[in-house]
């Protein structure tokens, strides 16, 4: 009886590795081919104005360009704060018309894009100006581009579904986070399920975009340091990316240097428009090295704690993060090394100064980082139950969109999950 079970075991783990053997094979000549894609699509940047002047030079671009009636997406809560008033008071002095609809909400659904896409429309706007997180500006790419294909949003979820540009699409970025307005990606949600759907497209990139620290300023500490984890996480992720160039390296490595330097002090003083104004240009960095090289594990698994238990895209990122360094750590260590030497962490000749140590130093300036900017590990309502399908839909994310340097079994992925309800059972226990 033991023997057979033993026998079954064996069998079980036999079949296990089989399987995942293909997996590897697939995810690694998927990641080649995203390698080839990265290298042949045309990847445009929007033109980058910077600094307290930011937003009248875009709106100057905008006037410029001849746009007559200007369609600014936005959400209720930005719109009741009297954020879009900037741009709105230029436009008047300027004579320009504009529409303003607030209606986007967090992980917008078709429903909401399809109601902005009517409302522009309707209103005869001919250009489109995001003023907001990654949702607002996803909602906008996807009206912009579904309007200038005269098509429904739905129809351009996929691959290069656009025939024709975009309406002129225009982006002021109210967090430093998502860096949405460099990617070629926008997600909706489907109105049913809640599923996310990508849209991918050169055409969605902006035009142009405006780091404005002055709009940035109210955003609250907790909600700066999730956003701005979740730029230091693209940098971390592209970086270690098995597809990293010298081009994505360049901006990986300034996001992350930026945000080593800058988080810490925008979280305590959110009114230091310096910090404010780095921190902008490293989200959109960040979105430029991760629209190239890719992201990984720490965002797959990421994303399946924010569709299960809610939490802010920038908080998931932070409670993945240090799980996944430590599972890069071998794989990655000169990497994690030239990174450290890179944005200065330490000194090349310095005592302590060999590859390991330094990605050791890498990783536990990350995790005081994380301490530094309060970042709450709990997962409310986390369910063992639930590690299966996570890991499976994580794993899928994974092998279908990234190249990471150390790929697990469906197991692997599961222990972290684990480590992560204890660690938030234990802090729920003592708070
Ligand atoms: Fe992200």
């Amino acid at each position: 009886m033991l023997v057979q079970s033993q026998n079954s075991i064996a069998k079980l783990m036999h079949n296990d590795t089989l399987h995942h053997a293909s997996y590897l094979a697939v995810a690694k000549t998927r990641a080649k081919i995203l390698k080839v894609f990265s290298l042949v699509i045309p990847m445009p940047r929007p033109l980058l104005f910077v600094g307290e002047s930011a937003c009248d030079e875009l709106c100057d671009m905008m006037i410029n360009e001849g746009a007559s009636k200007v369609f600014i997406v936005t959400d209720a809560v930005l719109n009741k704060l009297g954020v879009p008033a900037k741009v709105t008071d230029y436009l008047e002095q300027n004579n320009i018309s504009y529409h303003v609809y607030d209606g986007i909400t967090p992980d917008p659904t078709f429903e909401v894009v399809n109601e902005g896409l009517s409302e522009s429309v309707n209103a005869g706007c001919d250009a489109v100006l995001a003023i907001g997180g990654g949702s607002v500006i996803d909602a906008a790419k996807m009206i912009a581009m579904a309007q200038g294909n005269n098509c429904q949003p739905k129809q351009l979820i996929g691959l290069f579904k656009a025939k024709k540009p975009s309406v002129p699409l225009y982006c002021i970025p109210t967090t430093a986070g998502t860096g949405s307005e460099a990617t070629i990606g926008a997600v909706v949600s489907d109105d049913n399920t809640h599923q996310k759907k990508i849209a991918i497209d050169p055409k969605m990139v902006s035009l142009a975009a405006a780091i404005d620290p002055n709009i940035m300023k109210g955003m609250p500490a907790h909600i700066t340091a999730d956003t701005g984890i979740d730029v230091l996480t693209h940098a971390l992720e592209a970086w270690m990316s098995v597809n990293a160039g010298a081009e994505t390296d360049y901006y990986a490595a300034s996001a992350a240097k930026a945000v080593m330097e800058y988080l810490p002090t925008v979280y305590k003083n959110g009114d230091d428009l310096k910090a404010r104004q780095e921190m902008g240009v490293a989200a959109h960095y960040g979105g430029i090295a991760f629209n190239k090289a890719g992201l990984g594990y720490v965002h797959a698994i990421a994303h399946q704690l924010g569709a299960h238990y809610s939490i802010p895209h920038g908080r998931a990122n932070a409670i993945v993060l240090p799980y996944i360094l430590d599972l890069n750590r071998k794989a990655s260590e000169k990497r994690l090394a030239a990174l450290a030497r890179k944005i200065g962490l330490v000194k090349t000749g310095q005592a302590g100064s060999s590859d390991g140590e330094l990605a050791d130093h890498l990783i536990t300036q990350v995790r005081e980082l994380l301490e530094t900017v309060g970042i709450d590990p709990t997962v409310k309502g986390m369910q063992q139950s639930d590690f299966d399908s996570i890991a499976k839909a994580a794993a899928k994310e994974v092998s279908d969109t990234y190249a990471v340097p150390t790929y697990m079994q469906a197991s692997q992925i599961k222990d972290i999950l684990m480590k992560i309800k204890t660690a938030s059972d234990e802090r729920a226990a003592t708070s």
